[in-house]
């Protein structure tokens, strides 16, 4: 399998690039907020140090596993969402495609808050899956997984043109009792219109 550097992707409003240290503070503006993880394998974070933890882990990643920050264009954001010194557009979530093996990929997402229900995470699976799809000739399926009762979540799966192929049940630490989770898919051939 053949590897690629992680690439600057664009879409009208958002633009998903590599994570910085500089990102920490924004990562745990939405991280601290206990609704984004509940319904994610890891717990809230508490402290900064969390956050930089997060980006730490995320700069470590190994080959095939693909991490964007989802940055938010300064129009998008009347209150600035770029720091005016630098430029640096504000992280207002992740999007992961890991391409487990040649033939599939699995993709997560997070967003903060604020920025849910408008779209942003449609736009930006969309994205990675048709870039996914164009680097990886090999890649026969994308899938994504949720919690059962993650109906954002799974909502997005299905306007990106996913079908629940079945449930599993995982076991996470943070919770006593396993979790539900639905697993969505879509092909190459569904993707691409062929
Ligand atoms: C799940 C998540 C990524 C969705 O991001 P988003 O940018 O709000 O998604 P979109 O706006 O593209 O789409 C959300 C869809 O879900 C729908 N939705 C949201 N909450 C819902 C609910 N409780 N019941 C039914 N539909 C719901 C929205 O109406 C929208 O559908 P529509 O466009 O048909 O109206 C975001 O809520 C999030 O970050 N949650 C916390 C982290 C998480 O759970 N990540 C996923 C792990 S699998």
């Amino acid at each position: 399998m053949e590897f690629q550097a992680l690439p600057v992707l664009e879409t009208g409003r958002i633009k998903l690039g590599p994570f910085r240290y500089a990102d920490a503070a924004d990562v745990y503006a939405y991280a601290r907020n206990p609704n984004v993880p509940r319904f994610m394998p890891w717990t809230t974070h508490i402290k900064l140090e969390d956050a930089r933890a997060y980006i730490k882990r995320v700069m470590a990643r190994h080959e095939g596993d693909y991490c964007w920050a989802i940055r938010i264009k300064r129009e998008m954001n009347e209150e600035g969402a770029a720091t005016a010194t630098t430029g640096r557009l504000k992280v207002i979530g992740a999007i992961e495609l890991d391409v487990q093996k040649e033939s599939e990929a699995e993709v997560h997402f997070v967003l903060a808050e604020e920025w849910w229900n408008k779209g942003l995470t449609t736009e930006a699976v969309r994205t990675v899956v048709t870039w996914g799809f164009a680097q990886y000739p090999a890649l026969e399926r994308v899938i994504s997984r949720a919690v059962e009762d993650n109906a954002g979540s799974r909502r997005v799966m299905e306007k990106c043109g996913m079908t629940l192929q079945g449930t599993q049940r995982e076991k996470w630490d943070k919770y006593p009792e396993a979790v539900e989770l639905c697993v969505y898919a879509v092909t190459r051939a569904e993707w691409c219109g062929g």
